[in-house]
């Protein structure tokens, strides 16, 4: 996603914020910019649409010097990729520029008021309402009638016209604190104000910020790669934490409340490439560990009842158009199918709608005649693969059938085929074998399932309430999964890494998480696997079963057909299949049916087991690529994108 990049110094700012950069771009972008300050206090901005090279060529034709500045990549959320929504951002008065990388969620309701009180917006970002709102706690000090020295940083009373005053730590924090105290949403932000003089700030909540430190100059990044070429030694901001950067001084580093934070750096001691990666060795592992990083992304503001017309806007729909379809029919390719063939679930659940999941590639050569008042959601990751745009034409060709997608490529051909577009938040997926983005893809259907029950009044506003609770909590859990799971995963890849081919069994929800396990493990370990709903085994795939076919299944304990699992793996373990077994930590009879256990916590409802579930498959697949020393960010006659058919 968005890539940031700070300097503080004696050199000349502009080509380290754009070798920063160009250390960013493999975070993927839209567009990029940068501020230099100008030691007479000068802000010069230039932004770009389109690449870094552009940007480069652009301060070719003349940067004012100066030895601080900051710049940025962005990856487009809120407000199309454009010169006018990119970064840096500035205030109405031009007294400030500040950079964001994240999401504000509560941006609208503060974008309205900030307009009320006479601002003027110049961008459709929700990164401009920082800027707005820092002018009003900038001006605010500068005239508040409190004594200098009776300053406070928690009320943010702090005066006035001393200029060392309000260029202090604390005069920035006071800002820093009432701004914070406004926001909800995730956040990386640097800024600089020409009313504080030669410094930076940098503030961190749920979006990473790393100080970079060197002699006499400091830098802020949103990723180690960026400031590799200038210094090892790091400081990794946490949450609800801000830095002050000055020239010729060690970064400060203090909670946004003004408590100052003692951490000293430490040395990275990682390649150029490795830092890419995140410390990871292939993009695919470090894009597991995003995962739940994407599915909240992809929630953010949007689980809220009050939100309900909102997201629905987005796919192009109100509450009563929801109220008024008759079907949904999910096309997808690949990973994304399988997202939708969990969306059939639920939607017939919830929203007590038929839903089908068609693979794209045979639906388009169908003579499906979809009935008036169906909803066709598209999923796809790239929105550019060649099977889906042309089963989504077919689908249009139908009369009266509405058409949406959920899609992570902002502006791609998909998005602009359809009636709207329910992005998925999870930047740029480098590996080929899609992960942290089937999840993103399950958040947002989780999300249209549950906005469909409400405006269908198929599901209360209690239980609309109590099941987006209980989604939020999946991140959090989804995190212990991997932390938990990354050894024993491990370890169990190891010991069945020679196998010739496995079996993944799943029923109901977790029928899509056996395609997918398996479809995972084909991909990037190159072993045969087949994916099959468990009910289905005695029809045909029994007969492969013995030793040597090694059993991969998901049933957690909260599974609506946990015991008709139990009984079908039974009949596998009969036949002397080594079950490898996805559990509800302490369930003791899965443990001892099991050969080997993946202990997961309880996802709380049946219906969110796909999310933690497929964590594992993720993490099997991944090792036993590694172990086998493949490529498993570009597996062998794959692509990542497939727009050709
Ligand atoms: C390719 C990729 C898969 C992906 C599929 C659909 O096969 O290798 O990871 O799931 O295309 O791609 P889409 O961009 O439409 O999600």
């Amino acid at each position: 996603m968005c890539g940031i990049i700070g300097y503080i110094g004696r050199r000349q700012a502009g080509p380290i914020l754009l070798e920063g950069l160009k250390r960013l771009e493999y975070r993927g972008y839209d567009s990029a910019g940068v501020c230099v300050l100008s030691s007479n206090g000068n802000l010069s901005i230039v932004r770009v649409l389109g690449k870094i090279a552009k940007l480069e060529e652009r301060l070719k034709a003349g940067l004012p010097n100066g030895t601080a500045g900051l710049g940025h990549s962005r990856w487009a959320t809120h407000g199309r990729p454009s010169e006018e929504n990119a970064h840096p951002h500035t205030d109405c008065s031009g007294e400030l520029v500040l950079v964001h990388n994240g999401i504000i969620e509560n941006y609208l309701e503060l974008k309205e008021e900030l307009i009320r009180r006479g601002h003027v917006f110049r961008s459709e970002t929700d990164t401009e309402v920082l800027a707005h709102l820092f002018e009003e706690e900038l001006r605010r000090l500068q005239t508040s009638d409190f004594s200098a020295k009776g300053g406070s940083v928690s009320g943010g009373k702090l005066q006035t016209s001393d200029f060392r005053l309000q260029t202090s730590d604390k005069a920035v924090l006071a800002a820093v604190n009432r701004v914070t105290k406004k926001l909800r949403g995730a956040y990386a932000i640097v800024i600089a104000a020409k009313r504080w003089g030669r410094q930076i700030v940098g503030i961190r909540k749920d979006c990473p910020l790393v100080i970079g430190c060197a002699d006499g100059e400091s830098f802020l990044a949103s990723d180690v790669p960026a400031l590799l070429p200038f210094t090892k030694k790091v400081i990794f901001m946490n949450d609800n934490e801000a830095a002050v950067l000055r020239e010729g001084r060690a970064p400060r580093l203090y909670t946004t409340t003004g408590k100052p934070v003692h951490r000293a750096p430490q040395d990275v001691p990682w390649d150029p490439l490795m830092a890419e990666k995140g410390g990871f060795k292939h993009f695919m592992h470090k894009e597991i560990h995003e995962g739940p990083r994407s599915f909240e992304d992809t929630l953010r503001a949007r689980t809220y009842e009050e939100n309900l017309t909102s997201l629905l806007a987005e796919i192009g729909l109100t509450p009563q158009s929801a109220a008024d379809i008759s079907r949904i029919q999910f096309l997808a390719c690949g990973t994304a199918h399988h997202a939708g063939m969990v969306g059939e679930y639920l939607f017939e659940k919830w929203a007590g709608l038929a839903a089908k999941a068609d693979i794209a590639s045979e639906f388009r050569y169908s003579a499906r005649n979809l009935q008036p008042g169906t909803l066709v959601i598209a999923v796809s990751q790239s929105g550019e693969t060649a099977d889906t745009l042309a089963a989504v034409r077919m689908a249009k060709s139908c009369k009266g059938v509405l058409t949406a997608g959920i899609v992570n490529q902002i502006g791609s051909t998909l998005t602009r085929e359809t009636g709207g577009t329910l992005y998925t938040r999870c930047g740029p997926e480098i590996g080929v074998a899609s992960t942290k983005a089937y999840l993103a893809q399950l958040a947002a259907i989780y999300l249209l399932a549950l906005a469909f029950g409400k405006a269908r009044g198929s599901i209360s506003s209690r239980e609309f309430r109590s099941l987006t609770e209980e989604l939020l909590e999946l991140p959090h859990k989804l995190r212990v999964v991997l932390a938990g799971l990354e050894r024993p995963v491990t370890e169990l890849a190891r010991e069945f890494q020679d196998s010739k081919g496995f079996l993944y069994l799943g029923r109901h929800v977790l029928y899509p998480i056996a395609l997918e396990g398996a479809l995972k493990l084909k991909e990037i370990s190159y072993i045969h696997a087949e994916g099959y709903a468990a009910g289905e085994m005695k029809h045909g795939p029994i007969a492969l079963i013995d030793r040597e076919m090694p059993v991969f299944v998901f049933n957690p304990k909260g599974c609506g057909l946990y015991e008709k699992m139990r009984s079908n793996i039974e009949e596998a373990r009969a036949r002397g299949g080594r079950i490898l077994a996805v559990i509800t930590k302490g369930d003791a009879k899965m443990s001892r049916m099991a050969y080997r256990v993946m202990e997961i916590p309880s996802a709380s409802h049946e219906f969110f087991e796909p999310v933690l579930c497929v964590a594992a498959a993720q993490l099997f697949a991944y090792h036993m690529a590694n172990l086998k020393g493949l490529d498993v960010d570009q597996p062998r006659n794959l692509a990542k994108s497939v727009t050709v058919e």
